[in-house]
């Protein structure tokens, strides 16, 4: 029988990053069982203040009391000890060893000679009642962000936690998926096994499977509540601290143009050898949206990572205007080519770089950026990164600071502004370019990328977010096993047989 959870008091807790007052003084008090939201808009400083109560970091103010005791040395071991237990914003899944590796190696309790048939037997068991089965023997490098974050989550399971801590888990799984994960978990709150403290930006998520939230706005305590009691306009206020303004990009009636981007008969392989692409033709026209929808893990990861040159396609051929096109830096730039990944601060940006250095990444080597050979002109990449802060509003908004600093919602403004930016956008592909936002900042992404097709961009969208792409794609596909299945459009489109065809069963 586990025990049952602790109840976990922060008072009047402060975090000071340089200059900035990133938390100030926030309290909250979470009784066993319950499921409580953490809101607020990126940036406000919710992943801060949860590190705080996991010991990840030292508060400058305050203290954490576990079932009335002050925790002491501040370190997540201690907070593991108390059962306290964080699956972070950012994968910590070890990428070149196995599930299995993965899961026995967390444990805190690790005898100095591992008996692995044990183990394996022992995680045997333990898959057998758990929510959502993953093949052990796989390696997570090899995993797609959907099946990492549910090995996350397992491994809190296994490792016997009893308060846990979610840091927008939802993000990279799919709305089905996300609510057999959170369902499971409110089982188990129910039942008195587990308290949850859920970080999101899904308001959907929090009427569903939450009992009460609190909300930071810059840092502080902005209200907090029973759901019951609350509503998603309620939240949003608290969380802006005023009405959110509605004003947005019009999607023009669709004018679509010549065929710009063009993928022919393109394979490829996974890292293991596996044939993940079967031969996908797809064409995305001048002026249209095409959306590409899909359960994580059947084939979009390896497709996407061919287009945007981060893997060698085994056959096939990808053309811009009838032109073939490689990832070059001329050729990129001659087609005016951009991508956005998945995961940015990993895929797209180099974190201990400055976010102006990063955001100057694509033009650096062009004047004004560079000057007489190869002297950079800092001055100029400052200045124009300063200038995409602003545009973008990337908070804080200090050019200079690391980009790896920045909150998660934050550096995805940072990417999107260079990518966005640097000359006029022919192509763009964009991969998951909302996961992990708020509200207002996913408006403002899907403002740019109607507004790239607008001006006769052809945009192709991978998203797993379905309602994403039937609120901005002129067309969708579903990809399932590596083929492209279905085309619709939006209008059109019949949610059973796109759930359907998704799931593999046509
Ligand atoms: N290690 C650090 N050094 C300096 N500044 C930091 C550090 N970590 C976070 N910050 C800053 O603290 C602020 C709050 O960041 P935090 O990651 O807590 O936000 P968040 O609410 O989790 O946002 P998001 O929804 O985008 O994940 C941000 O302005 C961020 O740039
Ligand atoms: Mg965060």
């Amino acid at each position: 029988m586990r025990q049952p959870p602790p109840e976990i008091e922060a008072v009047g807790i402060s975090k000071i990053f340089g200059a900035l007052k990133v938390v100030d003084d926030v309290s909250l008090r979470l009784a066993p069982g319950t499921f409580h939201a953490l809101l607020g808009e990126n940036g406000a400083g919710k992943s801060t203040l949860v590190k705080c109560l996991m010991g990840v970091y030292q508060a400058d103010a305050g203290v954490v009391r576990v079932d009335g005791t002050p925790m002491h040395a501040g370190s997540p071991r201690e907070a593991r000890r108390h059962g306290i237990g964080m699956v972070f914003q950012h994968f910590t899944l070890i990428p070149s060893m196995t599930v299995a590796e993965n899961l026995v190696l967390a444990r805190p309790d690790l005898p100095l000679i591992i008996d692995w048939k044990a183990e394996f037997t022992r995680l045997r068991d333990f898959l057998k009642q758990a929510p959502f089965q993953v093949d052990l023997e796989s390696h997570i490098a090899n995993l797609s962000a959907g099946q990492k974050q549910k090995v996350e989550i397992l491994k809190e399971l296994y490792l016997e936690t009893r308060f846990l801590i979610l840091d927008e888990p939802t993000s990279v799984l799919t709305p089905q998926e996300a609510d057999e994960v959170l369902g499971f978990l409110r089982r188990l709150v129910e039942a008195g096994e587990l308290s949850v403290l859920l970080i999101t930006h899904k308001f959907r998520e929090v009427m569903a499977f939450c009992d009460s939230v609190t909300v930071l706005r810059r840092g502080r305590f902005a209200g907090a509540g029973r759901v019951t009691a609350l509503d998603p306009e309620r939240m949003a206020a608290m969380m802006m601290g005023e009405a959110p303004e509605g004003r947005r990009v019009d999607k023009v009636p669709a004018k679509r143009g010549a065929a710009l981007l063009q993928l022919h008969a393109l394979r490829a392989m996974d890292d293991n050898g596996l044939e993940a692409v079967h031969g996908i033709d797809l064409t995305v026209h001048e002026g249209e949206i095409v959306g590409i929808a899909g359960v994580s893990g059947n084939g979009q990861k390896e497709l996407l990572e061919v287009i945007a040159g981060q893997r060698a396609a085994t056959s096939g051929h990808i053309t811009v205007s009838g032109e073939l096109h490689l990832p070059t830096r001329a050729l990129l730039r001659k087609h005016r080519f951009f991508v956005l990944p998945e995961e940015p601060l990993r895929n797209a940006a180099v974190p201990r770089m400055s976010v102006a250095e990063n955001i100057a990444l694509r033009v650096f080597d062009k004047p004004p950026f560079r000057e007489a050979g190869f002297l950079l002109n800092r001055a100029s990449i400052v200045n124009f990164g300063r200038d995409m802060i602003q545009k973008f509003s990337v908070r804080p908004p200090q050019g200079d600071a690391p980009i790896g600093d920045l909150s998660g919602g934050n550096v995805q403004r940072a990417i999107l502004s260079r990518e966005l930016s640097s000359g006029e956008v022919r192509v763009l592909v964009a991969a998951n370019p909302c996961f992990g936002l708020d509200f207002k900042a996913v408006d403002f992404i899907h403002d740019r990328l109607i507004e790239t097709r607008n001006r006769g961009a052809a945009v192709l969208l991978v998203s797993e977010d379905l309602d994403e792409l039937l609120e901005i794609a002129d067309r969708i596909y579903v990809i399932s096993g590596g083929n492209l299945v279905h085309e619709t459009t939006p209008v059109d489109a019949d949610l059973a047989v796109i759930g359907r065809q998704m799931a593999g069963s046509h």
